[in-house]
C-alpha cells in the first residue's frame, strides 16, 4: 500500500465530511447568492460577465483549488451533439472499419486478443459481427462481463440494435436472473456464471465463441475462465475464445493464449488536458463538489463524470449538491444531477445514457463502473478524486474487507481518456502531479490476489481440479490465500482431511453463494427448517431492505424496531419477509413501514431460484413452525468462524483472532449485551462492526463444530459462564498439512 498524501487523504475524505457539510455548505450559498444577485443586475442576457472584478472576486472564493496547468495548453471546444439512426451510430463507431478483418482473425484463430479504448464498439458489436457471418448458428456467442450491470445494459443495447426483445436472440444470464430462450443466439453474462456453466459442462459445448470481455479488470471469475477455457479449446477445435481489453497487457494476454494474434482498433480519441491539484486536498468530497461548481458557473457546455467510491458517498454528494446548486436561480443553465452505481435499478441507470436538453449540463456521480464497462456520451470533464473501494482479503483474521484505496496509474489514465469521446475534454485530478507518479501503483493488483478464494477453490474441487499448485493460473494467488481458502472449507466440512471434495462439499458447490451459506442451507434440510433459511439466505443476498428517509429517520426507526427480533437481526429479516407475504406482497404496506418493495420482490426471486436447485437436488423444503432455537442452531453450523464474545472492554472480540468489534447501530441487536453472537460480516467504518447479528448459545460452538472448538475452563460450574476457544492447535496443524498438491503430484514430478 503506497503511504503518503493519498492515504492521509483517503482518512479525511470520509470522517470530516459530515462536520464540515453544514458550514461548508452555508458559505457557498452566501457566495452563489452573490452570484447570482450580481449576474442578473449586470446583464440578464448573461453574457460579458468575464470583466466583473467583483465576480472574479466571488468566483475566487468559490473555487478552493488552484490547478496546476500541465500538458496541452488549448482550451477545449465542445462539438455538437446530436441523435442519429442506430444504424448509423452502428457504421459511425471505430470497430466498423475492422470487421472484416475481426471476422477473418477470428475464424483463423482459436484464440484473439483484442485491444481497443472503451466505447469504440467492441461490446456491442463483435458478438453481432459475428453473428451475421453465421457463427451464431453453430452454438451461442457468449459475452463475459465482470459487472452484472454492464450485462444487462449491453444486452438491452445490441437487442435495441438487432432489433429483437431482450430474451430472445439476444439476452442476458446474471446471478438469480435468466433473460435467455431457446432462440438466443447471442448472449451476455456475468463472468461469474460461465464460470457456474463450466461445472456442469467444461467443454462449453453450447458455445461457438466466447468473449472474455474487460479482460484487463482480472476479476477472480474471468482469471480462472482464462484456464478453464485454454483447457477446454484444446478438446473443441471449433471453440473460438476472445479476450478483450482496454488497457495494454495485451501482450501479457498473448502470451499465455499460446502467443496468439492481438488486434488493436484504432483509438477515435482527442485530447484530454490534465490538471492536478496544487497540495494534497483534506477532503476530497468537499474538493469534488467544489470541482463541479467551479465547472457549472464557469464553463461552457459539456457533461461531467465524477468517479467517487461508493453508492452512500454518491447519494450524500448528490444530495449536496442538489441543494447547493438550488441557490444558484435560473441564472445559470440547469444542471442535472446523476447517480450510478451497480444497486441502482436499471430504469434509473438507464437515465445517465439519456441526452442532456440544450442549455443544461449532466453531472454523473459513479463509482468506477464507469471507468470502462458503461460509456456515457457526452461528457467533456472528467473529476478523479483518485481513489476506489476495493474488497481486500485477510487471511489471518479470515475475513473479506471493502476498502477505500488510491487507484492504480493505469485506473487513473482510463478514468482521464472517457473525457475524450466525443471531443477534447478535460480531466481533473484531486491529487497532486507527483502522488500521480509516487504514490500510484502502475497496475491494479488482480483480484484473485487479494480475495477470498473458497468460493471458487470449492467450484475447482468440485470439476475435479484437485492440485491448485499446478493450474494453469495467468498470475498464481498467494501461498497463504490458497491456504486460508483451503481451510475454511475443510473447517465448513467440504473438504476431507486429504483437501479432496466430501460428498457435503460437492452439494454445497451446487448452490451460487458463499461455502458459508450453502453450509447452512444444507444443514437446514437436516434439521427441518430448510423454508426459515432460504428466506434468511435470499434476504441477505439483496440490498439493505429498510428505508430511512433523512427527514423521517425517527418514525422509520420506530417502525423498523417494530421486527426486531430479541435474539438479533437474522430472524428480524425472516420476521420482515413473513409479514411482508402475509400483507399480500404489497406496496402499501411496504410505505407504512419504510421497506423497499423492490428489494423484498427481489429476495422473493432469490427464494424461488434457490428452491429449484434444492428441489433439483431433491432434498426437502420444511419449516420448523417457530422454533427460532433451530434457526440459530442452524446458523452456527455455517458462521462458527464469525463468532465473537463479549467483552468488558472492547464492547465485542471475536473468538478467532480476538479483534475488537462492535455491533453495529443498525443492528437489532444494538445496545443488548448478550454473551456470545455470531455474524454474518465485518464491516469497517469508524470501527470494525458486526453487521447482521444474531445471538446464540456457546454450547452450540461445540455441539455443531466440534472439530474447530473446545471448551475451555472446564471446572467453571455455569454453563452460561462456560469459555470456548478454537482449536488452535488442529487449526494450524491442519493448516501445515495441507496439500496445495497432492502426494501423488509430486511423486509423479519425481
Ligand atoms: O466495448 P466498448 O467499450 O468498446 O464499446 P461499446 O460498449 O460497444 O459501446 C459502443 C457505443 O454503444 C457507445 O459509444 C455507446 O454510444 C453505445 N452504447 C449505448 O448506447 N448503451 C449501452 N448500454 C452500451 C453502449
Ligand atoms: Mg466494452
Amino acid at each position: 500500500v503506497p503511504k503518503g498524501s493519498m492515504n492521509r487523504m483517503a482518512l479525511n475524505g470520509s470522517s470530516t465530511m459530515k462536520e464540515h457539510r453544514e458550514e461548508k455548505l452555508m458559505k457557498t450559498r452566501e457566495v452563489e447568492n452573490q452570484i447570482r444577485k450580481l449576474r442578473s443586475v449586470d446583464d440578464p442576457t448573461k453574457k460579458n460577465m468575464q470583466g466583473s472584478k467583483e465576480m472574479e472576486e466571488l468566483r475566487q472564493q468559490l473555487v478552493v483549488t488552484s490547478w496546476e496547468r500541465s500538458r496541452i495548453r488549448d482550451k477545449p471546444t465542445f462539438g455538437k451533439r446530436t441523435s442519429l439512426p442506430i444504424s448509423q451510430q452502428r457504421m459511425d463507431l471505430p470497430v466498423y472499419s475492422m470487421r472484416s478483418t475481426l471476422v477473418e482473425a477470428v475464424k483463423a484463430n482459436q484464440f484473439l486478443v483484442i485491444v481497443g479504448e472503451t466505447g469504440s464498439g467492441k461490446t456491442t458489436q463483435i458478438t453481432q459481427y459475428l453473428n451475421e457471418e453465421g457463427l451464431g448458428r453453430k452454438g451461442i456467442i457468449g459475452c463475459t462481463q465482470p459487472r452484472r450491470v454492464a450485462a444487462i445494459s449491453v444486452a438491452k443495447r445490441v437487442s435495441e440494435e438487432f432489433g429483437c426483445d431482450v430474451g430472445d436472440e439476444v439476452g442476458y444470464t446474471v446471478r438469480f436472473d435468466d433473460r435467455t430462450s431457446r432462440r438466443t443466439q447471442i448472449k451476455y453474462m456475468t463472468d461469474g456464471m460461465l464460470q457456474r456453466e463450466a461445472l456442469l459442462d467444461p467443454l462449453m459445448s453450447r458455445y461457438s465463441v466466447i468473449m472474455l470481455d474487460e479482460a484487463h479488470e482480472r476479476t477472480v471469475a474471468t482469471d480462472i475462465l482464462f484456464a478453464l477455457l485454454k483447457e477446454a479449446a484444446k478438446k473443441r477445435p471449433d471453440l473460438r475464445v476472445i479476450v478483450t481489453s482496454a488497457t495494454l497487457d495485451s501482450d501479457k494476454f498473448s502470451k499465455y493464449f499460446n502467443d496468439c494474434p492481438v488486434i488493436h482498433i484504432p483509438g477515435k480519441t482527442f485530447p484530454v488536458e490534465v490538471l492536478y491539484a496544487d497540495t494534497p486536498q483534506m477532503d476530497y468530497i468537499e474538493a469534488t463538489l467544489d470541482c463541479v461548481m467551479d465547472i457549472h458557473i464557469n464553463n461552457d457546455s459539456g457533461d461531467i463524470l465524477v468517479f467517487l467510491t461508493g453508492q452512500e458517498e454518491i447519494d450524500t454528494c448528490c444530495e449536496i449538491l442538489y441543494e447547493r446548486v438550488k441557490t444558484l436561480g435560473d441564472a445559470i443553465g440547469e444542471l442535472i444531477i446523476l447517480p450510478i452505481y451497480s444497486a441502482l435499478p436499471s430504469e434509473v441507470q438507464s437515465k445517465i445514457f439519456e441526452p442532456t436538453p440544450e442549455g443544461s449540463r449532466k453531472v454523473v456521480f459513479a463509482t468506477n463502473i464507469a471507468e470502462t464497462s458503461i460509456t456515457i456520451d457526452g461528457i467533456y470533464y472528467v473529476i478523479d478524486p483518485g481513489f476506489s473501494k476495493v474488497n481486500i482479503y485477510n487471511p489471518r483474521a479470515g475475513m473479506e474487507q471493502l476498502v477505500v484505496q488510491p487507484i492504480s496509474r493505469a485506473q487513473a489514465n482510463q478514468r482521464k481518456g472517457r473525457a475524450g469521446r466525443t471531443g477534447p475534454g478535460r480531466c481533473y485530478r484531486l491529487y497532486t502531479e507527483s502522488a500521480f507518479f509516487n504514490e500510484m501503483a502502475a497496475n491494479t493488483v488482480p483480484e484473485i490476489q487479494r480475495q477470498n478464494l473458497s468460493n471458487t477453490i470449492l467450484m475447482l474441487k468440485a470439476m475435479g481440479i484437485n492440485d491448485l499448485l499446478n493450474f494453469d493460473f495467468m498470475d498464481p494467488p498467494p501461498k497463504n490465500m490458497m491456504v486460508s481458502a483451503l481451510s475454511e472449507l475443510f473447517n465448513l466440512e467440504a473438504l476431507d482431511t486429504k483437501g479432496y471434495l466430501t460428498k457435503l462439499g460437492q452439494r454445497m458447490s451446487q448452490f451460487p453463494m458463499d461455502p458459508t451459506l450453502a453450509r447452512v442451507l444444507l444443514s437446514s434440510v437436516t434439521n427441518e427448517c430448510s423454508e426459515e433459511i432460504t428466506t434468511i439466505i435470499a434476504m441477505l443476498s439483496v440490498q439493505s431492505i429498510f428505508y430511512r428517509p433523512k427527514d423521517k429517520q425517527q418514525e422509520a426507526d420506530r417502525r423498523k424496531a417494530r421486527f426486531h427480533h430479541p435474539y438479533g437481526d437474522h430472524l428480524t429479516l425472516l420476521n420482515v419477509y413473513t409479514q411482508w407475504e402475509n400483507a399480500g406482497s404489497n406496496d402499501q404496506f411496504c410505505d407504512l413501514n419504510f421497506l423497499q418493495g423492490r428489494h423484498l420482490k427481489k429476495a422473493r426471486d432469490v427464494k424461488k431460484q434457490i428452491l429449484t436447485i434444492v428441489h433439483q437436488l431433491r432434498l426437502p423444503v420444511t419449516s420448523c413452525r417457530g422454533d427460532v432455537d433451530i434457526v440459530r442452531k442452524t446458523l452456527v453450523t455455517g458462521f462458527f468462524m464469525n463468532a465473537a464474545k463479549r467483552d468488558a472492554q472492547e464492547g465485542y472480540k471475536t473468538v478467532m483472532g480476538g479483534t475488537a468489534v462492535g455491533i453495529h447501530p443498525s443492528s437489532a441487536l444494538y445496545g443488548k449485551a448478550y454473551e456470545y453472537v455470531i455474524y454474518n460480516s465485518l464491516v469497517l467504518t469508524s470501527r470494525e462492526f458486526m453487521s447482521q447479528v444474531t445471538c446464540i448459545e456457546p454450547e452450540w460452538l461445540l455441539e455443531c463444530a466440534p472439530h474447530f472448538y473446545k471448551a475451555v475452563d472446564a471446572n467453571s460450574a455455569s454453563r452460561k459462564r462456560m469459555k470456548i476457544a478454537p482449536l488452535y492447535d488442529m487449526y494450524s496443524k491442519s493448516q501445515n498439512s495441507w496439500r496445495l498438491s497432492s502426494k501423488r503430484n509430486a511423486k509423479e514430478k519425481a
